[in-house]
């Protein structure tokens, strides 16, 4: 019903409008007495018997939605409903942040992917965490952290660490996010040294709590195997857990869309189908150079469970999807966790 009816005519409205237009009418709709539980019990799967151990947590099952999707963890609880494992939420900065100008999002249906120069636009760490307080749901929740636009990179640093302290307590897992591409200079943060100083940081605090929350390193589908090598050799050095591979690319290889709409598109990170390969690989060099002893969640064009099992494959133990749940809709989770092995 989705692809043939609902989405032919979300697709007529920009991305950020039906974004907004989907998560005001889920809020409205989920407060009516007992569709929040109708909603789970025709997109939970129950059979679904192998429970994912990754890191100290239990996954129930291995799909997750990826970061960007609810930047300011404002609709978890509902979406968890949509049978996800686990949400992650942000990117979080310290301050609320407007973004890039609007448009900032386009979707290239040919090749079932967007480009989007969103630019880390959300309310900033204290909004999150109140609406974190209000948690009524036990889907695992993870903590996508970056820095304001305006901070520049010597002092990025601090931006990450006071997110990172702010949202301790109420996620349970982090991810560092160096490898947004719609941020200027953002990528500079990849550079072995700064990430160290980040990382060290991070890790220090996270061994002076009594509960030690997973960190793991976002990366960019765009880094060569010498840079991959880096990112190992500072995951290791520092001490975190591992890495959600990948983010979307600046690359705008092999597509179906002409290339004059894709031009016009302008800049941005493109995500879906044409990023499923590169993130592929990348997780499996990183699984090959390491033994697998670093773990990894695998996200970049999933839309079904012959993609998902592509990247448990290669390596990954988690899945996330963002571009397949805006193509494939709300029944994604249960479709793929039907296929998989
Ligand atoms: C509109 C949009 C916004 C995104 N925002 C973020 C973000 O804030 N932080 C982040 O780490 N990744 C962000 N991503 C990247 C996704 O989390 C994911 O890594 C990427 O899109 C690849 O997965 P996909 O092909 O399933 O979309 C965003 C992606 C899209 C399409």
């Amino acid at each position: 019903m989705y692809k043939a009816l609902i989405r032919p005519i979300l697709f007529l409205l920009s991305p950020e409008t039906v974004h907004h237009l989907v998560i005001g009418f889920i809020k409205v709709y989920f407060k009516i007495p007992g569709i929040k539980r109708l909603i789970a019990s025709l997109y939970t799967t129950k059979n679904f018997t192998k429970p994912v151990n990754f890191l100290s947590l239990t996954f129930k099952h291995p799909v997750g939605l990826a970061a960007g999707f609810d930047k300011n963890a404002s609709f978890y609880n509902e979406f968890s409903s949509f049978g996800f494992s686990f949400i992650e939420i942000g990117t979080v900065t310290p301050k609320g942040q407007p973004g890039n100008p609007k448009p900032r999002s386009f979707r290239l249906v040919k090749d079932k992917a967007v480009i989007n120069r969103m630019g880390f636009n959300n309310l900033g760490v204290d909004e999150a965490v109140n609406r974190l307080k209000n948690r009524k749901t036990d889907v695992i929740i993870g903590g996508n952290i970056g820095k304001n636009t305006a901070t520049p990179n010597e002092k990025a640093v601090d931006d990450y660490v006071y997110v990172f302290e702010r949202l301790y307590d109420y996620v349970d897992y982090f991810v560092v996010n160096v490898s947004c591409p719609n941020i200027s200079d953002l990528k500079e943060l990849q550079d072995q040294d700064k990430l160290e100083a980040i990382l060290f940081k991070l890790k220090d605090i996270r061994d002076s709590k009594v509960e030690k929350k997973p960190i793991l390193l976002k990366l960019s589908p765009d880094l060569n195997n010498q840079q991959l090598d880096e990112s190992i050799e500072v995951v290791q050095k520092t001490g975190i857990d591992g890495f959600v591979a990948t983010n979307t690319t600046v690359t705008r290889n092999k597509l179906d869309t002409p290339e004059t709409v894709v031009r016009a598109v302008g800049n941005g990170g493109l995500s879906g189908k044409p990023i499923r390969e590169r993130a592929t690989e990348v997780i499996q060099y990183i699984h090959n150079k390491t033994e697998g002893k670093l773990p990894i969640i695998g996200v970049g064009g999933i839309f079904n469970a012959k993609d998902a099992q592509e990247k448990l494959d290669a390596g990954a133990s988690l899945v996330q999807v963002y571009t397949g749940f805006i193509y494939e809709g709300p029944s994604i989770v249960k479709k793929i966790l039907k296929g998989l092995n």
